[in-house]
């Protein structure tokens, strides 16, 4: 190895996080989940009546992430799901597009559905849940207004205003018989949905475009916005640039070390820092490496010819297995400093619970990071590092989807019992 790539190694200790850091972290993280002010703005998601399993009737759901809008049809309580998904446009996600575009664009999708289950033109409306995962200020379980965009969001008109009730408003004047009676966040949606599989599921989480949390706090579910948190983060200079190039540059910084849509900038930015555009001439442009790319740290071949594999294509072959073993430690590092700061908050959650001495709870997890080889190996050693015990992982599969199925079902009828 020559002198400059061990330099340039010694670099990439900026990524590793010792005990001691995290725990650091985890003091701001702990003192933010109750200060003023907060960079987490600890909102009510009005989530009061939990779903006990045994509803019954046709819901619809939509889902709008960062990436896709999913449109769900459940008939509860042991229908299968019926789905359609669509990638949301880039223009509608723009500062050229209107409110109202983005919710016509909601509404076809949902009408697609509906007619597909020949239901779109019933004489009554459908009860649907809507999964809008961005901050929002509720009152009720059926208003939600838009705090901030995060994530790639910067659609005009929709800030400071009612997302029920716009999309409702759509509903009607398309003569579309479905009326929203349940937002929630998708950690929200995740935590319902894990509460119907497991007893004492406290805590939802999501790590996909961005990452969130949301807990019961014995009284209702909270959306925490975790991604908001700006505190004693350990920046790289690759994170400072990822921020300042994003389009909310100063906020989401937590998010911005951790989820999807940034994780494969990061990479690249220390990519070209120590192996240098020369060695890797085709991800020189900003976004050309894709956060999936980083699912190359799976190749545990002698010589790495997965690696060599994955360059080829990309077409790049000259590294020498020296330099490809860098390239693996590159993403290798970024994937598991988020999987530690993933840990620290869970980890934080977890205390400031102040769970009676062995209760056992569950963590519901849905997002296509967590589901990154090594991934999930990486935090639950790290969560033990941390002192956590008696916390079940749960994968939900489609939470977000399915919570707001539940939500919708859980709002049209008196509080009962619920499983958490
Ligand atoms: C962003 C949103 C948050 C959502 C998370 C995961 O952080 O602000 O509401 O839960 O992404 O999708």
């Amino acid at each position: 190895m020559s002198q400059n790539e061990q330099k340039m190694l010694h670099k990439l200790r900026q990524l590793d996080l010792s005990l001691p850091d995290l725990m650091r972290i985890h003091e701001a993280f702990t003192s933010e989940l109750h200060a003023e002010g907060s960079s987490m703005k600890m909102l009510s998601s009005c989530v009061h009546n939990l779903p006990t399993g045994k509803e019954t009737g046709v819901y619809y759901a939509l889902d709008l992430g960062g990436t896709n809008l999913r449109a769900l049809r459940k008939e509860l309580p042991h229908g299968k799901i019926d789905m359609i998904k669509q990638k949301i446009p880039k223009y509608l996600m723009s500062e050229n597009a209107s409110g109202n575009e983005l919710f016509l664009f909601i509404a076809t999708v949902l009408l697609r559905l509906m007619t597909k289950h020949n239901e779109h033109k019933a004489a009554k409306n459908f009860p649907v849940g809507f999964t809008f995962s961005f901050p929002m200020r509720k009152t009720a379980l059926n208003s939600a207004f838009l705090i901030d965009w995060t994530k790639g969001f910067q659609t005009p008109g929709v800030v400071n205003e009612d997302v029920c009730g716009l999309l409702n408003m759509m509903l009607k004047n398309l003569e579309i018989p479905a009326e929203i009676v349940a937002v929630i966040n998708d950690t929200t949606g995740t935590q319902l949905a894990g509460s119907l599989k497991h007893e004492n599921c406290r805590v939802g989480i999501i790590l996909g475009t961005g990452t969130n949390a949301a807990y019961y706090n014995g009284h209702e579910i909270i959306n925490t916005e975790w991604g908001g948190f700006n505190k004693a983060l350990p920046f790289t200079q690759a994170d400072i640039i990822v921020d300042e190039n994003s389009p909310n540059a100063g906020k989401q910084l937590f998010e911005k070390m951790i989820s999807g849509m940034y994780l494969g900038e990061i990479t690249r930015l220390w990519l070209m820092k120590v192996l240098g555009p020369k060695l890797l001439p085709n991800f020189t442009e900003k976004g050309s490496y894709e956060s999936r790319f980083i699912n190359v740290v799976e190749d545990t071949t002698a010589n790495l010819s997965q690696v060599q594999n994955f360059l080829t294509q990309h077409g790049m072959s000259n590294l020498t297995f020296e330099q490809r073993q860098i390239f693996k430690t590159i993403n290798e590092k970024v994937l598991f400093r988020s999987a530690d700061l993933l840990a620290m908050g869970l980890f934080s959650m977890w205390k400031d619970m102040k769970l009676p001495e062995g209760m056992h709870i569950n963590v519901a997890i849905d997002g296509a990071v967590y589901a990154k080889p090594g991934y999930q190996n990486r935090f639950k050693e790290t969560l033990k590092k941390l002192g956590v015990k008696n916390v079940g992982l749960e994968m939900v599969d489609d939470g977000s989807g399915t919570g707001a199925i539940l939500a919708a079902a859980a709002a049209l009828k008196k509080p009962q019992v619920s499983k958490l």
